[in-house]
């Protein structure tokens, strides 16, 4: 049984996929099967993590339009019928945790098409994931778009900034239109002073589930490109984030 679908989202440049890679690195020690999905097209999550992808949920949209072209019944019945394997095949495995990357779209035009069988493939991964980790493309497309409904807890990660605080507040409202969570909460990321918690508890009305601090070894690790996978399990950010694991019962 899945116990928590959960999509990271907020503002461009927050701190989505740091603190879904120090999630990762928490839960991938525990004994529940972790699937982590880069729903990014920039891909930026798939780069911290090292992932090497062979292939994507958009070459299996390619496929679908190939097979959907040639316009042979038998074909296209079987496609259908193999889908959630397909998607089961694009799995890549990690140590502690599985990895499903959204890819980058290669047509031009509108990313819907790929949204809309990310949204699909969620269905019978949750048959097989007891967490589902979703690191967000940054704003409101991907919760309007209902790619993410499925999901029963959204965390929204925001920096200390107006911007940071007025574009929760719209997931938030999107949030609670299209998708199934049942718990939202906000996540301040880069603080450097318990005052601006404060000052931005006043100018929200989301439930603050979490701060974490801003941390001169995530600077470091971005600069010298080494995955925060790798930081040490001590570091203030990593703190941080185990005890707002705690706190949301997701961790004991
Ligand atoms: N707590 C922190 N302390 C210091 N630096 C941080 C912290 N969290 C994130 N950063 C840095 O902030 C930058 C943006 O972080 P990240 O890429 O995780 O954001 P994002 O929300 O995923 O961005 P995007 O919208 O582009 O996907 C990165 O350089 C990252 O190293
Ligand atoms: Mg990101």
């Amino acid at each position: 049984m899945n116990k928590w679908t959960i999509a990271i989202t907020g503002k461009g440049g927050t701190g989505k996929t740091a603190l879904t890679t120090l999630i990762t690195k928490i839960l991938r020690q525990r004994k529940e099967k972790l699937l982590v999905v880069d729903a990014d097209p920039a891909m930026g999550l798939t780069n911290v993590l090292g992932i090497k992808i062979s292939r994507t949920l958009e070459d299996l949209r390619l496929e679908i339009i190939k097979v959907g072209g040639r316009g042979i019944e038998e074909e296209k019945r079987d496609l259908i019928l193999s889908l959630d394997y397909k998607i089961m095949e694009l799995l890549i495995e990690k140590p502690g945790f599985t990895t499903l990357v959204m890819g980058q779209p290669r047509t031009s035009g509108c990313f819907c098409p790929a949204n809309t069988l990310l949204r699909d493939a969620l269905k019978p991964l949750t048959q097989v994931f007891d967490i589902i980790l979703i690191d967000c493309e940054a704003g409101l497309e991907q919760i309007n778009r209902k790619v993410v409904k499925t999901i029963n807890l959204l965390l929204i990660v925001s920096d200390p900034t107006m911007r940071g605080i007025q574009t929760a507040s719209a997931i938030k409202e999107m949030a609670q239109k299209f998708t199934h969570a049942s718990r939202i909460g906000l996540i301040l990321n880069k603080i450097t002073n318990p005052s601006i918690v404060e000052i931005m508890r006043s100018k929200t009305d989301l439930e603050i589930v979490g701060t974490i601090p801003f941390d001169p070894q995530i600077a470091e690790f971005d600069l010298q490109g080494r995955s925060l996978l790798q930081l040490p399990e001590d570091s203030v950010s990593l703190e941080a984030v185990s005890d707002i694991l705690s706190y949301l019962n997701i961790i004991q």
